[in-house]
């Protein structure tokens, strides 16, 4: 059955070309488009377009199917076009006639914006935890290792001293951030688009309201026909703010595989992250590592995919079925990775006395040129004063690199962290994630 069959003859390679991997992709969306389903169905019944035991037996079916959908006994077969047309087929064979009153009052451009909604809700919910859970432990690393010196590098170059501490703050609140930019993605994808119909409105007075409610949206869309438009154009949003808890996680996966060499050996990765060389018994690979960091070009190249399959006139296309892909796919590979970071921070091993030999005399030079210049020397001069008699890169700094760090103490620098506001910072947040946060997904 296809829901749009006017009785012409289809052609198998067109039909398999225009439904791609939905039967796949869709299953990911079926418990949210059932959900939607039923909201949509009691809101029929409310304006009367629907009697009350077809309202009841079309919900009951539709909760039958939940089940299924949880047990894995309701799988989209490639016969089915897509997961739009599998709900309604097995509805149909459960209830005859009454199965086919569900699609009253809706379009599947409605119903797949819906459970797209309601699945990136979900979603970036679940990767703004995980993001808040990746600096709480690099908090964590920050308050129980923390006082180890270490260079602090530009260029790759040895540049001033810092602490380690100073070094796992850096992500501690880079992940905050892009905890607050997946949450802040996440209020586009709150609002209700059902009732957009094909994208203007139907002939119906929907109770788009009760339903939104129903759903647990903040708000409904207004226009039927921005819904529709939004389409692409909200999954851009919500993967570039994916993308920025993925670049975060691309940097630190950059330090780890670096600082662990046996050039630096400021750190020694968790066994479990390390994996062996087929042909060299010497080798511990940092496989994983470098597979996390990977991962930011799996979100950046969904999200140029996104970008180029959204540049369309308004309205639905069929162009947008292909968002999809890309916008799961990306999702899927944040989750997988971010659940690693807390693991992966709570067991790295520094070797303190390693870090501190490689804070050397030369690299106090910043610190002499500011104290120069405090004492009423032009900067510029105090700067080639210290140049002409530079430290020396052989020589360990000993104790004048832990007067450096003391001396720093303008807020969030090595000597004063500004730790106890940072923290404030992420409990504030995980308050937040607490509310936001709805029953544990697998689907998407
Ligand atoms: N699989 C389609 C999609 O994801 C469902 C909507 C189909 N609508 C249409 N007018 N052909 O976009």
């Amino acid at each position: 059955m296809k829901l749009w069959d006017k009785g012409v003859a289809t052609d198998a390679d067109i039909l398999s070309y225009t439904a791609r991997d939905d039967h796949r992709l869709d299953q990911a969306l079926l418990p949210y488009d059932l959900k939607a389903s039923k909201a949509h169905v009691r809101g029929l019944c409310r304006v009367g377009a629907l009697d009350t035991g077809e309202r009841d037996r079309i919900v009951e079916a539709l909760e039958r199917l939940e089940k299924e959908v949880a047990e894995g006994r309701f799988v989209i077969s490639e016969d089915d076009e897509d997961g739009h047309t599998a709900i309604e087929a097995a509805l149909v064979r459960d209830l005859g006639d009454t199965g086919k009153r569900v699609h009253l009052g809706r379009s599947r451009n409605d119903q797949v914006l819906v459970a797209t909604r309601l699945m990136l809700r979900d979603a970036l919910a679940e990767l703004a935890t995980l993001s808040g859970g990746s600096a709480r432990a690099f908090l964590k690393l920050a308050t129980t290792k923390g006082d180890a010196i270490v260079p602090g590098y530009t260029h790759l170059q040895r540049a001033v001293p810092q602490t380690l501490a100073h070094w796992a703050l850096a992500y501690t609140e880079g992940f905050v951030d892009a905890s607050r930019a997946l949450l802040s993605a996440r209020t586009l994808a709150d609002k209700s688009p059902l009732g957009a119909a094909a994208g203007y409105g139907v002939n119906i007075p929907l109770d788009r309201e009760g339903v939104a409610h129903e759903l647990g949206f903040s708000d409904v869309d207004l226009n039927p026909l921005w819904s529709q438009t939004s389409r692409g154009l909200n999954e851009v949003i919500a993967l570039t703010a994916v993308w920025q808890a993925m670049a975060i996680v691309r940097r630190l996966a950059w330090d780890l595989s670096l600082f662990s060499t046996s050039e630096f050996r400021f750190v020694k990765l968790p066994d479990s992250f390390t994996t062996g060389s087929s042909i060299m018994p010497n080798k511990r690979n940092p496989d994983v590592v470098e597979l996390m960091r990977a991962a930011c070009s799996i979100v950046q190249g969904a999200l140029a995919e996104l970008m180029t399959i959204s540049a369309l006139p308004s309205g639905y296309h069929r162009d947008l079925q292909l968002t999809k892909g890309p916008t799961l796919r990306a999702l899927a590979e944040a989750k997988a990775t971010l659940r690693l970071v807390p693991k992966l921070a709570d067991n790295l091993t520094f070797d303190e006395a390693r870090m501190k030999a490689a804070v050397t005399r030369d690299i106090l030079a910043t610190d002499a040129a500011v104290d120069l210049a405090r004492a009423g020397i032009p900067f510029r001069d105090a700067y080639k004063r210290v140049a002409a008699q530079l430290g020396s890169p052989d020589e360990p700094a000993g104790e004048a690199a832990n007067a450096s760090i003391k001396a720093r103490t303008s807020l969030g620098a090595p000597g004063n962290l500004g730790i106890d506001r940072l923290e404030a910072r992420l409990s504030q947040l995980e308050l937040e994630l607490d509310s936001a946060i709805g029953p544990p997904h697998s689907s998407w």
